[in-house]
């Protein structure tokens, strides 16, 4: 095992897929950790960036069989923030010293859509010029769309491809969620200039440690400069989750599961950004601390005003319902500092990886 992670962590790519399964299948993940953890410091240093998590709106055209805010389902009120709220929150945490904000909401591809989201960012940009980071997390759109944010201000994109083995997409989408129509979204965006991330959902009904060695090489054949994925999280009003327990057995596998993927994706990339997900405080109340110590190296509080936070649910257990962004900023400098990780404030948190492939 010595001699597997040795390796790994002296060249990025060393690992073949045969050790990547070996390396997520460890029961004792010790070892594993440390090293992954070493390699976070490496790059990154004992840092955390944070990105402050603004959710727009909830209204989506998808109806994804894991999502809490899929088309059909009636139980949830839906919402769509003001312009000025959301200028307004990104503000505040420009003026709190987040170096960035992540806009995410349900998937719409409108004109009307296209334009307030330009207007947003335009409203963002007054304030944070260049030196503010902002993310889009809006799902699938057309190339013109994604040019036309790009040129608006936004300069990160992050569009997971939930699995990237098409038979298990195609399990867990209706037939018209196209698998090759992410894919192309995600190779647009790096032809465009994004910093691009992606990700998957971890733990999937069915999903075997073969098929996550798989997305872990998928992110490196697709030269990502971002991960983002977390355990998934049966969601009860959802065709995918409606049939499971979250017994205790299943949440701790969950956990350790999500927590193995974040390790063996840095020692396999190396030098991307990698997010402590919220989906891992949804499983344990340190989950996003374990995953700074598994090798991530972004959090992502939710700054969202709280009346609209229980609307947002994609999945159960969501924490921080009624914590607003002030005492979400406090707890989570304290956090950090309890495990020798210091915020990086004021700063972009940009990935290593994306300004290594310009040179
Ligand atoms: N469990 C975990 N993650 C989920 N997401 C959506 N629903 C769930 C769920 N039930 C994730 C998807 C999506 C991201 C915004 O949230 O991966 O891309
Ligand atoms: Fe929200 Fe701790 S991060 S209360």
């Amino acid at each position: 095992m010595n001699n597997i992670i040795e390796k790994a962590l002296h060249v990025a790519g060393a690992l073949t897929h045969d050790k990547i399964v070996t390396l997520l299948s460890l029961e004792d993940t010790k070892e594993l950790f440390q090293a992954a953890y070493q390699l976070k410091c490496r790059y990154i240093g004992k840092k955390v960036s944070l990105r402050g998590l603004i959710e727009m709106g909830n209204v989506c055209s998808k109806d994804c069989f894991y999502c809490g805010i899929r088309k059909s389902n009636s139980n949830v009120k839906r919402y769509r923030l003001s312009e000025e709220d959301v200028i307004r929150m990104a503000k505040w945490c420009f003026e709190h010293d987040y170096g960035s904000v992540v806009l995410q909401s349900g998937e719409i591809e409108s004109e009307t859509n296209t334009e307030y989201v330009e207007h947003i960012l335009r409203g963002i940009r007054e304030f944070g010029g260049d030196t503010f980071g902002v993310t889009l997390c809006l799902g699938e759109q057309t190339e013109e769309v994604f040019r036309r944010w790009l040129e608006a201000g936004a300069h990160r994109y992050l569009l997971r491809i939930e699995s990237s083995d098409p038979s298990i997409y195609a399990k867990i989408h209706p037939a018209n969620h196209l698998y090759t129509r992410r894919v192309e979204c995600l190779r647009i965006l790096k032809r465009l200039g994004y910093q691009t991330g992606s990700g998957v959902m971890i733990g999937l009904p069915g999903q075997t440690l073969d098929d996550l060695a798989y997305d872990i090489e998928f992110f490196r054949e697709m030269d990502l400069d971002m991960i983002g994925m977390g355990p998934y999280l049966p969601h009860a009003d959802t065709p995918l989750g409606a049939n499971i327990a979250m017994t205790p057995e299943y949440t701790n596998r969950q956990l350790q599961l999500g927590l193995k993927m974040i390790a063996v994706t840095r020692l396999y990339l190396h030098d991307v950004n990698i997010a402590a997900t919220t989906a891992l405080q949804a499983l344990d109340d340190t989950g996003r601390e374990q995953g700074i110590q598994a090798g991530a190296n972004v959090i992502m509080p939710n700054v969202t005003d709280v009346e609209y936070r229980r609307s947002y649910q994609l999945y159960p257990n969501k924490p921080c319902l009624d914590e607003n962004a002030a005492k979400c900023r406090n707890c989570l400098n304290w956090r950090m500092l309890s495990i020798g990780e210091k915020i990086i404030w004021g700063e972009r948190g940009d990935s290593p990886h994306y300004f290594k492939k310009r040179k």
